[in-house]
């Protein structure tokens, strides 16, 4: 099982040291591989607002050479783990930008299989808001099974309760990956995803997204989990939108 980890901090701190507590937990999983994304360590340009990844496909972003090596690793991974330190009450800008320059992914989403797990740190607070933003992110993606650990400090070393609590969570991750199901599609993933699909049919020049949507031509991927109701109610979607 790949999982992929993509860290938002510049340094190896308190998220670092959560994320590796959380890590512990899941190193027994049966043929697990980590792959630790250290955003600090890339040199990603800021995201220059082109439109080239939502309209042309995302491998005509202008800092493409970067990021394929990234959106490839995230491709192959069956679990993704988002980490950032809270700054100014958010996820740090290092991540940010990293989830701009995967704005694509908000159009053509495609992770229905995949299971994520978010991890925020704060001194204080944001912690909350941090995770919820993530998670967000990840279910925007397609990800319909998120876990999340919030975490705040407020002193140097973590507080017992604070250990438990990431221990606990851990292990509840764990058990979801053990678990080896794909997760139930959501509405708001079936949603998104006909929203789309009607959009770039009544308009073309969103290039990457018909041609995304056009090869499948259902209400959601073949080999999704999901019950009929979903569908039908996806499909009605479509039909509104695309009627305008
Ligand atoms: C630029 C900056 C902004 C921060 N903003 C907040 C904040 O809004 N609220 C808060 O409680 N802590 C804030 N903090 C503290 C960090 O969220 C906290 O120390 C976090 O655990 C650091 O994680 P790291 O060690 O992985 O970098 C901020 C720290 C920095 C450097």
């Amino acid at each position: 099982m790949r999982c992929v980890i993509i860290h938002g901090s510049p340094r190896r701190g308190n998220t670092w040291n959560v994320l590796n507590m959380a890590l512990d937990e899941l190193r027994d999983i049966p043929n697990i591989e980590f792959d630790i994304i250290e955003l600090g360590k890339i040199k990603l340009d800021t995201c220059i607002g082109c439109f080239n990844c939502i309209i042309k496909g995302e491998d005509r972003c202008p800092h493409n050479s970067d990021m394929k090596i990234l959106r490839d690793k995230i491709e192959d991974a069956e679990v993704i783990i988002m980490t950032s330190p809270v700054y100014s009450m958010q996820v740090s800008g290092l991540l940010k930008n990293f989830i701009d320059h995967m704005s694509f992914k908000f159009h053509r989403p495609g992770y229905y299989k995949k299971k994520g797990l978010v991890i925020a740190t704060t001194a204080g607070a944001g912690h909350k808001s941090a995770t919820k933003y993530m998670k967000e992110v990840l279910e925007f993606w397609g990800i319909n099974k998120v876990n999340s650990i919030a975490v705040a400090y407020r002193s140097k070393e973590l507080t017992e309760k604070n250990i438990d609590y990431i221990k606990n969570e851990a292990r509840k991750f764990k058990r979801e990956l053990i678990k080896g199901d794909i997760p139930k599609s959501g509405f708001k993933q079936i949603i998104m995803y006909n929203a789309w699909r009607a959009m770039s049919s009544n308009d073309k020049s969103m290039e990457a997204d018909y041609n995304y949507y056009k090869i499948n031509g259902k209400a959601y991927y073949r080999d999704a989990n999901v019950n009929k109701i979903k569908i039908i109610i996806g499909n009605l979607v479509y039909k509104v939108i695309k009627r305008g």
